[in-house]
C-alpha cells in the first residue's frame, strides 16, 4: 500500500500574508500526524513564503499548475524548473483548468511528462461531469482522461492520481465512498494494464470533491482510496489537519 497523501488545494485564495498565517497555523498540527504525506498547494505567489513558514516540517509544498515548457516567451506562465526550486508536488489537469483554461488531455499529458522530467510529483486530476455520470459514462470518461494524460509516460513511480467528480467539487455534494471506490478500481486496473500490477498498486489514488472532516472516514475506509485532495476545507487549519488525521487512522 502506498503512503496516503492528503493535499490541500488552496485555489485562488489567500493573499501572501494570509498564506503565511495559514501555513504557520498548519505546521505543528500537521507535524504531529505520521503515516500520511501532507501537502499544501498555495497560489504561485505564496509558494516561497509558505515553504519558509513550514521550514523543516514534514509538510510538503505543491503548486496548482504549471506550463510544460522549460522557459521562453510565455508571458505570465511558470515553468517546471522554476517550481522544482520551490516545491515537490504539482497538481495537473484540475477540472477547473480543463474547464476555464481549456486544457485538453494533450496539454495535460505534456504537463505530466514535463513535471516528471523536472522531478516534481504530479497529482494528476481526472473526473467526470454530472451529465456524463447520469448517462453512465463516468468510468469511461475517467479512464480515457487517464490514458490520455499518460501517453508516452514510461514510469509512474512518483505519480499520484486524484479522482474528482466535477459535480462534487465545491458543491457540498461529495460522492459516496462506494461510488468513489468503484472508479478507483477502474483507475487501478487501467494503471495495471499500462504499467503492471506492482506499479499500479503503489500509486496513491486520492478522492477529491467536498471532502470534510465529517465525511472523510467514508473515503479513508475504502481499500483503493489512499488520500484526498481537499479544496474548501483545506483553508481552515483545524479542518484540514483533522482530515489528514483520519487518513492516518484517527
Ligand atoms: P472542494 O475542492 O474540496 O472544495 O470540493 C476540491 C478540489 O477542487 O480539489
Amino acid at each position: 500500500m502506498p503512503t496516503p497523501i492528503v493535499a490541500g488545494n488552496w485555489k485562488m485564495n489567500t493573499t501572501v500574508g494570509e498564506a503565511v498565517t495559514l501555513a504557520s497555523a498548519l505546521r505543528d498540527p500537521l507535524d504531529a500526524i505520521e503515516g500520511v504525506e501532507k501537502v499544501v498547494c498555495p497560489p504561485f505567489v505564496s509558494l516561497l513564503v509558505v515553504k519558509n513558514a513550514l521550514g523543516d516540517s514534514s509538510t510538503a509544498v505543491g503548486a496548482q499548475n504549471m506550463h510544460f515548457e522549460e522557459r521562453g516567451a510565455y508571458t505570465g506562465e511558470v515553468s517546471p524548473p522554476m517550481l522544482a526550486d520551490l516545491c515537490s508536488y504539482v497538481i495537473i489537469g484540475h477540472s477547473e483548468r480543463r474547464q476555464h483554461f481549456w486544457e485538453t488531455d494533450e496539454v495535460v499529458n505534456r504537463k505530466v511528462r514535463a513535471a516528471l522530467e523536472a522531478g516534481l510529483r504530479p497529482i494528476l486530476c481526472v473526473g467526470e461531469g454530472l451529465e456524463e455520470r447520469e448517462e453512465g459514462y463516468a468510468e469511461s470518461v475517467v479512464t480515457s482522461q487517464l490514458r490520455g494524460a499518460l501517453r508516452r509516460v514510461d514510469s509512474i513511480a512518483t505519480l499520484a492520481v486524484a479522482y474528482e467528480p466535477i459535480w462534487a467539487i465545491g458543491t457540498g455534494m461529495a460522492a459516496t465512498g462506494e461510488a468513489a471506490e468503484a472508479i478507483m478500481v477502474a483507475i487501478r486496473s487501467t494503471l495495471s494494464e499500462l504499467y503492471g500490477d506492482a506499479a499500479a498498486g503503489e500509486t496513491p489514488l486520492l478522492y477529491g470533491g467536498s471532502v470534510t472532516p465529517d465525511n472523510v472516514a467514508e473515503f479513508a475506509g475504502q481499500p483503493n482510496i489512499t488520500g484526498a485532495l481537499v479544496g474548501g476545507a483545506s483553508l481552515d487549519a483545524g479542518r484540514f489537519a483533522e482530515i489528514a488525521r483520519q487518513f492516518a487512522g484517527g
